[in-house]
């Protein structure tokens, strides 16, 4: 396996060099590239040495002759010959350029023609980090599917403490393993996610809503595409870029949910329900804005379709994954639901816990299954949950 490391121009550079050390560990050939600013934090001779491999500095060698025109295609040569690019430190600059498309130097100009995964590791200032323009740029990259290593939190070298500090080597060595070696074994399958809240309305202007962010169902709906699935991820309204590589179906209400879930059912064999469906809809919701008056306002509700209830009922072949998003008694909940819903697993979800369930970057849930087993999942980011669920399907497959 061969892979790009490309460094980026921070303090954190330094520890690029062990990140080489940890992937050539692991049986991987790995190609540096530096940016102008990371030279002068690390030289090349130390990345040339730890490698044994010529540095790659500049996007025109200065060597003269024949040579100009292989240096000046070298970005594509190095883009087709390595498996992965992993860039560490990421810095705010790079990222930018990666959003924008930028290709001004050897690192961005074979970001643009690499076509391979890629894995971000940001290193920065705290507030540099929490800015606005660096957190869209971050998403841009991650709904492109990059798999993105956290920074971690602490003391920084500008003398501030938060996050933004390089994630550990061992870290980001560990996801490139993931990427490069990790399982393609849902590779022929076609799953279906579901993701975020629904709104119902209740005239043009309102709706009834709820706080599911559609972070977990987009992480699943990324780490099945990763491992090798066909995934048609049907959303309702959320603030997350469409990832790119899969059939993106944008919905409002639970209605129009139901309705896309009834027309891609047919193609799909593995199921997987993460929206917090509304189990009502506004009884004839006003076609015009209400007025405010003295009066009290009574809204009447109406049940709307229980989709997951209604797939298992004509589940066949497939495998059929529901959520349950519990207050209390969740493990008996989600057996519950599981039975009565006709599903093969069900995610049960604590919601009412500070940083884990709805809006939040983690998550802990209880794997209940068909086969009796229980599988506590404890407090991981919505992304490591994800790929407990999918292992799960491995085994539902053996039990038949
Ligand atoms: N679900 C659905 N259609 C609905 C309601 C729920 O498909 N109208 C699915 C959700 O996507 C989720 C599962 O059912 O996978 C459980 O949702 P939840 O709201 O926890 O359960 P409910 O069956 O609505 O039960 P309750 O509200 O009583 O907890």
């Amino acid at each position: 396996m061969n892979v790009v490391l490309g460094v980026g121009g921070g303090i954190a550079a330094y520890k690029a060099a062990e990140l080489s050390r940890l992937l050539q560990e692991r049986g991987i050939t790995v190609q540096v590239v530096m940016t102008v600013s990371a030279q002068k934090f690390i030289t090349p001779l130390t990345f040339a040495a730890l490698t044994n491999r010529k540095v790659i500095t500049d996007l025109f060698s200065d060597r003269g002759g024949d040579e100009v025109l292989s240096s000046a295609v070298e970005h594509i040569r190095v883009a087709q010959d390595n498996q992965l690019l992993v860039i560490a430190p990421a810095t705010a600059d790079l990222i930018a350029k990666m959003a924008l498309g930028q290709a001004d130097d050897f690192l961005s100009t074979l970001y643009l023609a690499f076509t391979g995964p890629v894995v971000i590791a940001p290193a920065m200032n705290t507030n540099m980090w929490n800015h606005v323009a660096v957190r869209n740029n971050v998403e841009t990259l991650r709904a492109r599917g990059h798999v993105i290593v956290e920074p971690g939190e602490g003391l920084l070298a500008c003398g501030t403490t938060g996050p933004g500090r390089l994630a550990e080597p061992a870290m980001i060595a560990q996801e490139v393993s993931r990427e490069l070696f990790g399982p393609k074994d849902l590779e022929g399958d076609v799953v279906l996610v579901t993701a975020g809240p629904t709104e119902e309305p209740i005239d043009p202007v309102r709706f009834i809503g709820n706080r599911s962010s559609g972070k977990m169902g987009y992480a699943i709906a990324e780490a099945a595409l990763r491992r090798g699935a066909r995934v048609i991820l049907i959303s309702g309204p959320t603030n997350i870029a469409a990832p790119v590589g899969l059939e993106f179906i944008r919905v409002g209400s639970a209605a129009e949910m139901h309705s896309a879930v009834m027309e891609k059912l047919g193609a799909a064999n593995i199921v997987i329900k993460a929206a917090a469906v509304a189990d009502y809809r506004v009884l004839n919701a006003s076609t015009q804005k209400i007025k405010k008056t003295a009066a009290r306002l009574t809204l009447e509700l109406e049940p709307n379709p229980d989709i997951l209830a209604e797939i298992g009922a004509m589940k066949g072949d497939r495998i059929l994954i529901g959520f349950a998003a519990e207050t209390e008694n969740m493990v008996a909940e989600a057996k519950r639901k599981m039975l009565a819903k006709n599903c093969d697993m069900v995610v049960g979800n604590v919601v009412n816990q500070a940083g884990t369930g709805f809006g939040a970057d983690e998550n802990a849930v209880t794997l209940v299954l068909r086969t009796g087993e229980v599988v506590e999942v404890a407090r991981a980011s919505k992304r490591e949950v994800a790929g407990w669920i999918l292992d799960q399907v491995g085994r539902l497959r053996l039990v038949g």
